[in-house]
């Protein structure tokens, strides 16, 4: 039979579930009894609010550990926390934090394109961290959940770790980057049903501990589908930066991307024109493999600016720090992501 201290232990780690610390330390377990003769443990805990599906899932939770625990018959009866305990413990709790709810909002920053394989992702990832050289503090998102490609590109080879109920985000090159390829298993297909798009985006702003943070960027999937839309109606105040090839067809689809957030009120910051040209190294001569002026076109049917223009080439590759889409600063095409994450802080304040 189990003793009252030892009741104390097992039901005192169990966690809070609105303060998110656990029983013991809060003094919440009130009253313990014991009846030896039935194996009956009755237990009298205080949460911060009661009545309510946490209260539930933690009834389940001190029954499931009393019985694996041998007592065969538990009650519990709850009551609510002093005031001065849950004040004290509610300013520090991660509750505070979430993004959506806090006070000082970052601002959102979705990078979108009509069509894809445009280097959207690519885009994210290197403003991102341009932005993070300057000093700001950046949240990255992976909104394309089937295509998820940001953990590969910036070379990250660990998960988030959890915290309580809370999820620590990775962090590479300063950036604090969410992405569903954190909870897929490798190379396993993801099949979504379509409310679950908007339900993980959701997860993704008010589960995530990002602390606090200048800018968090959305690397959108593709088109003007789902959970772009999601994106669009969640975070009514994100400003959207996009992303076309210089190619004409490509510059059409762009238009509709930037149309629809314009029909969603979210205002435009530029167009990032990439793959605009390919640069010979040896001659310095300029190639435009993939059309011309699609950039320009753009900006201008849209009315906003023309951002960048980013040429075709690769990043050198650092076997110590690998990262295989991550220019160095002072890789040319690093010293054009620098201008332009200048452009769009000036922008935005
Ligand atoms: N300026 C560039 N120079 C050379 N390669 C580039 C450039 N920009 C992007 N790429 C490459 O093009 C491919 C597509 O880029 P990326 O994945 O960023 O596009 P995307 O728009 O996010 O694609 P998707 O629509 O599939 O999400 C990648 O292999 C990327 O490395
Ligand atoms: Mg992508």
């Amino acid at each position: 039979m189990l003793r009252e201290d030892d009741v104390k232990k097992l039901v005192g780690e169990l966690s809070e579930p609105f303060l998110h610390k656990p029983l013991n330390e809060l003094d919440a377990i009130k009253e313990i009894k014991i009846k030896p003769e039935k194996n009956h443990v009755s237990v009298k805990v205080a949460l911060a609010k009661t009545g309510t599906a946490e209260q539930m899932q933690l009834q389940q939770s001190i029954v499931n550990t009393l019985k694996e625990a041998g007592v065969n018959t538990v009650g519990i009866r709850f009551e609510e926390l002093p005031e001065e305990i849950i004040s004290k413990y509610i300013e520090g709790t991660t509750e505070s934090k979430t993004l959506l709810s806090s006070d000082k909002q970052p601002v959102y920053l979705a990078v979108a394109s009509g069509k894809g394989g445009v280097g959207k992702s690519t885009v994210s990832v290197n403003l991102a961290i341009a932005l993070a050289r300057m000093g700001k503090k950046i949240g990255l998102v992976d909104a394309d959940i089937y295509g998820f490609s940001v953990p590969d590109m910036m070379g990250i080879t660990v998960r988030p770790t959890i915290e309580g109920d809370r999820i620590i985000p990775v962090e590479r090159f300063g950036v604090k980057v969410m992405s569903m390829g954190f909870f897929v298993e490798e190379n396993a297909p993801v099949v979504w049903r379509g409310p679950m798009l908007g339900k993980m985006l959701n997860n993704f702003f008010n589960e995530v501990d990002w602390g606090e943070l200048d800018y968090l960027i959305l690397d959108l999937p593709p088109g003007t589908g789902d959970v772009a839309l999601d994106v669009h109606t969640m975070l009514p105040s994100s400003k959207e930066i996009i992303v076309s090839t210089p190619h004409p067809t490509a510059a059409f689809v762009a238009a509709r991307a930037g149309a629809m957030a314009i029909k969603t009120e979210h205002e435009v910051l530029g167009v990032i024109e990439n793959m605009a040209y390919y640069e010979s190294v040896k001659t310095g001569e300029k190639e435009y493999v993939f059309g011309k002026g699609g950039g320009e076109k753009l900006a201008e049917e849209l009315s906003v600016p023309l951002l960048g223009k980013i040429p075709l080439r690769q990043p050198d590759w650092d076997e110590e720090h690998f990262a295989p889409s991550v220019y160095d600063r002072s890789h040319p095409i690093g010293e054009i992501y620098m201008d332009i994450a200048k452009k769009v802080d000036e922008k935005v304040v």
